[in-house]
């Protein structure tokens, strides 16, 4: 079976892609790391990929005139590594129509809460205010709308009556980690059948 050459896109420390690029590392899994991306220089996961043997690479969006410029460099990445599929762990630029058409069912996203509930930021606390008694973390396919693409995976934690949004964000954290290698093979199997 041939694998799928997967790209993580990141922003920050990188816990989630760290799960991915450990996932990846099995000769069965369906995917296998070909890139870690990044649009911050100072992102603490590019480190972690380096110590993991994985090819990195930054595209700092501040260095570009429009969204369109940046985007364009980091398509022109992805595809001289020869990049299949393309899994965002807490990369915090907002996505044009042309990328996320460019990457239509090949682009998939974490995002910590049970959406269709909560896009956006500030996930916890708002679910914290409203008074739910459970929240959790979504994995979707990347579409035009923030957080609104098809949910491919979730999982659900209970909400406890003393949470902060900082307790609350660390359990559905370690859910994230569980659940993201788990829906990243989904897709693999879902882009395959296609
Ligand atoms: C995660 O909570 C993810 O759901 C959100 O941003 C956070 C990234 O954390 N999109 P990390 O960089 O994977 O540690």
């Amino acid at each position: 079976m041939k694998r799928l050459r997967l790209a993580v896109l990141i922003s920050g420390r990188g816990s989630n892609m760290e799960r991915l690029l450990e996932a990846a590392a099995a000769p069965d899994y369906p995917a296998e790391a070909g890139l870690v991306l990044s649009n911050r220089p100072d992102a603490g996961g590019l480190e972690t990929a380096k110590g993991c043997g994985i090819e990195t690479a930054t595209v700092p969006h501040k260095d570009f005139a429009s969204r369109e410029a940046f985007e364009r460099a980091m398509d022109e990445t992805l595809r001289a590594h020869d990049i299949e599929i393309v899994a965002l762990a807490g990369f915090m630029r907002v996505l044009t129509p042309w990328f996320v058409t460019r990457w239509h069912r090949r682009m998939i996203n974490i995002h910590p809460s049970l959406l269709p509930k909560y896009p956006g930021l500030n996930t916890h606390a708002r679910a914290i205010e409203t008074g739910d008694s459970e929240a959790g973390c979504s994995v979707h396919w990347v579409s035009e709308g923030v957080d609104e693409g098809d949910v491919i995976a979730q999982a659900r934690v209970a909400v406890r009556p003393d949470d902060t949004p900082e307790t609350l964000a660390a359990r559905v954290l370690s859910e994230e980690h569980r659940l993201y290698p788990q829906a990243l093979r989904r897709a693999c199997e879902i882009i395959r059948r296609h």
